[in-house]
């Protein structure tokens, strides 16, 4: 609800107006200014100055790198690409052709005022095992590439990284000859300088965070690109003594079939976990798997949601508002979309042939009864390898939305989202061609604000 004061100090309601933007698991998430999937897969998360960071890796040609990509948002849910912090080199070297650069994290040295990056720098082979670093004035600005080392001599995989509260920063690395180590970095954070604890057992793609005075780390079991149950262990200090590694989400959901890359604090006594749900024949089509963190005392537990909502400035999460289904099949088809058949789609049918050189349309009216910028969740299927396209205007406001591959599913439809406002009253939802053909659309889920 929002109110005016009138000159009169008297207070006029002027209208419900309802925010309902969501996190939805797993779905395609389209950066606003490309119009595709976001590329930061691996990735770790920095804010500054309210706006946050995510950091990670391109992987639409597939595991060699490519570049290491930076997305901006102000509230964690809509995504813009800002820019490539660092891209492949032509000439052979670290950042050559055919090279391993995964899981970028960046900390800021508030000694040095440089924004620094570590990755995991590998052969193709996996036989350098070494760490890189990078710095850069600008958090999102280009970085200068400075090194790769294997810290105090260790093999280093898969990495995280953390800042603790007093400046210390610490490499988290994952040696396949020993296990897991977190590693004090130098005061420039440049360098390595002391193994602070070890486990002698490994937790790929570590990530900790410190939750009220307590230090919990996530790291994965090795199972290559295919999921597993991920595991945490917590401990007062980070020299120990740690906890028995656990799970935290069900035994046999597969940490909800996705891999830990990094756990983002929310307020003062709130996390949420990022992982990756890795697709290992089309790692560009992999999806997020953001959830949040429930912490009882010791205890950590990682519950589903199909959508959820989080307040940044309120440093909380929320369920999302219920949502109300149109059949795509029951839209308004137009210009060469039809009703197909779909056995799994709900209805057995779904809106097809949209976009295409008659530029096949859907149009929803969608009725709601409140002014609200909220989340769209199309779901649908793309048999293809690559993304299907379709523009998706509401109320004559276009912007393009992207539907990742669906070739890969054994069962059910794919998720994409889209954020839009609404109007209190109808609106015209119409989703048209983009470029070739759009996705077969099941169903248009409308949060009810
Ligand atoms: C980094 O630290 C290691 C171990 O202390 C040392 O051998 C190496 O020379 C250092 N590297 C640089 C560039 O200072």
């Amino acid at each position: 609800m929002i109110s005016l004061w009138s000159a009169l100090g008297v207070t006029i309601l002027v209208g419900t107006v309802q925010a309902a933007l969501d996190i939805v698991p797993g779905a395609t998430w389209t950066a606003t200014n490309t119009g595709e999937h976001i590329q930061a897969h691996g990735a770790g998360l920095i804010e500054e100055n309210g706006i946050y960071y995510m950091i990670g890796e391109e992987k639409t040609d597939g595991s060699a790198f490519q570049a290491v990509n930076c997305y901006s948002s102000t509230n964690l849910i809509e995504w813009s690409l800002e820019g490539r912090l660092l891209s492949r080199t032509e000439e052979a070297g670290d950042l050559g052709p055919n090279r391993v650069i995964e899981r970028p994290k960046v900390i800021k040295n508030d000694q040095t005022g440089q924004y620094v990056m570590w990755l995991h720098v590998d052969s193709s082979d996996y036989r350098d095992a070494r760490v890189g670093v990078a710095t850069s004035d600008s958090l999102c600005g280009e970085y200068e590439y400075r090194e790769s080392f294997r810290p105090l001599g260790f093999q280093s995989r898969d990495i995280g990284l953390f800042k603790d509260d007093d400046g210390s920063a610490y490499l988290l690395s994952e040696d396949r000859e020993y296990g897991t180590r977190v590693i004090k970095l130098t005061d420039d954070y440049l360098n390595v300088s002391e193994v602070t604890f070890g486990w002698e057992y490994f937790a790929e793609s570590p990530a900790l965070v410190k939750h009220q005075d307590r230090y919990f780390i996530f790291g994965s079991h090795l199972t290559g690109w295919d999921p597993n149950d991920n595991v945490y262990s917590h401990a007062e200090s980070l020299e120990g003594p740690w906890s028995e590694w656990t799970e935290f989400a069900p035994v046999g959901s597969l940490t909800y079939r996705s891999q830990v890359n990094y756990v983002q604090p929310l307020g003062t006594d709130k996390a949420i976990y990022m992982g990756d749900r890795w697709e290992p024949n089309n790692l560009g089509a992999s999806t997020y798997i953001w959830l949040p963190l429930k912490f009882d005392g010791t205890d950590v537990t990682l519950d589903w949601y199909d959508r959820w909502t989080v307040d940044v400035e309120a440093g909380d999460w929320y369920d999302s508002v219920d949502v109300t289904a149109q059949e795509g099949e029951d839209g308004d088809l137009s210009n060469g979309g039809i009703v197909i058949s779909c056995s799994r789609c709900t209805g057995s049918e779904a809106a097809g042939y949209l976009g295409g050189d008659e530029d096949g349309t859907v149009t929803f009216n969608v009725d709601v009864e409140s002014d609200g910028r909220v989340t769209l969740v199309f779901k649908y299927l793309n048999g293809d390898y690559n993304s299907r396209f379709a523009a998706v205007s509401v109320n004559g406001q276009e912007q393009d939305c992207a539907f990742l591959s669906t070739a890969h599913y054994s069962t059910g439809t794919g998720n994409s989202v889209v954020h839009v406002d609404l109007s209190g009253g109808v609106n015209i939802i119409v989703v048209s061609g983009s470029t070739g053909w759009g996705p077969d659309i099941d169903q248009l889920l409308v949060p009810n604000i």
